[in-house]
């Protein structure tokens, strides 16, 4: 069905898969595209719940933009490259539905981007993060300087994209850029595990969650419609009594008894 992807729905979760292992994975125009069609299946199949990203083989998630695809381009022919890297990361970010990074490897460059532009990061023992961009004389183009700031804090986001540094799983969860590590084998079973628990909650309260705190992180004023991040939870809140879910869960809560959401 994709070029470059490997899909597969069980249970409700989308496991997108990009598959380049001869080049570890690395982003290709293709690619790109490809993410941007399986991300708007996200969007609009209703049978799919949330989706998980991760990369084929075991040695790599992404390990970075296709350089071999961008070593000869113009300095307008790049600037396309990174915002229509932006665009793609921006609309995994902004899915309504939870998109977890499954990190099986390398993440480095435009691979670590692409595991920041999901909602969190699980990854493997043998996962390895970083930012080598300025050993090309570049820097990161799809958001990285912005997330990993975000993620682990100006100066060690510095240090980080200054140096080259990779880091290794623990240093990882150490400084906030991954929330749990697993052996290789368990990972996207333990991926699946987190997704089940957030699949039993309200998909409309949990798509709010999202807008919310990307409204926190991200000031690009054209995301956030000029409105405030306190702004915004007011409404969401509001808009949430609006739901069935909403009644459903309180009323469960008054009887004693397990909500059982329906997703209107
Ligand atoms: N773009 C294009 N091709 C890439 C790539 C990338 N970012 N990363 C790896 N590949 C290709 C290699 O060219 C090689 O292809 P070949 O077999 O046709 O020569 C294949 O993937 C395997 O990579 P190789 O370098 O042989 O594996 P390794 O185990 O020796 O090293 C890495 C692994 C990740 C350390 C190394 O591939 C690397 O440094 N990659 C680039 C990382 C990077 O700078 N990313 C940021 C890009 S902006």
């Amino acid at each position: 069905m994709y070029a470059t992807l490997l899909t597969n729905l069980e249970n409700g979760i989308l496991t997108i898969t990009i598959n380049r292992p001869d080049k570890l994975n690395a982003l290709n125009k293709q690619v790109f595209d490809d993410i941007d069609t399986a991300m708007s299946e996200v969007y609009h199949n209703d049978d799919i719940k949330s989706a998980i990203i991760t990369g084929a083989g075991s040695k790599a998630f992404v390990a970075g933009a296709d350089i071999a695809e961008f070593a000869s381009f113009s300095k307008k022919e790049a600037v396309a490259l990174s915002k229509r890297g932006q665009d793609v990361f921006f609309k995994i970010e902004n899915s309504p539905k939870p998109v977890i990074a499954a990190v099986n490897g390398f993440a480095l460059g435009g691979g670590c981007e692409l595991a920041m532009a999901c909602h969190f990061r699980i990854c493997s023992e043998n996962a390895k993060f970083g930012q080598p961009e300025v050993n090309l004389g570049l820097i990161p183009g799809y958001g990285g300087t912005q997330r990993l700031t975000q993620l682990v804090g100006k100066g060690k986001s510095m240090e980080l994209q200054m140096t080259a540094q990779i880091i290794d799983a623990n240093e990882a969860l150490r400084v906030n850029l991954v929330n749990h590590i697993t052996t290789s084998e368990e990972l996207l079973k333990k991926t699946m595990e987190i997704l089940q628990t957030i699949q039993t909650k309200a998909p409309f309260a949990i798509s709010k969650i999202i807008d919310c705190i990307n409204t926190a992180v991200v000031s690009d004023s054209a995301y956030t419609n000029g409105k405030s991040g306190y702004e915004k939870e007011a409404d969401a809140f509001g808009d949430c009594f609006n739901t069935t879910d909403m009644k459903e869960g309180t009323t469960a809560f008054l009887e004693k008894r397990k909500a059982n959401f329906s997703g209107k």
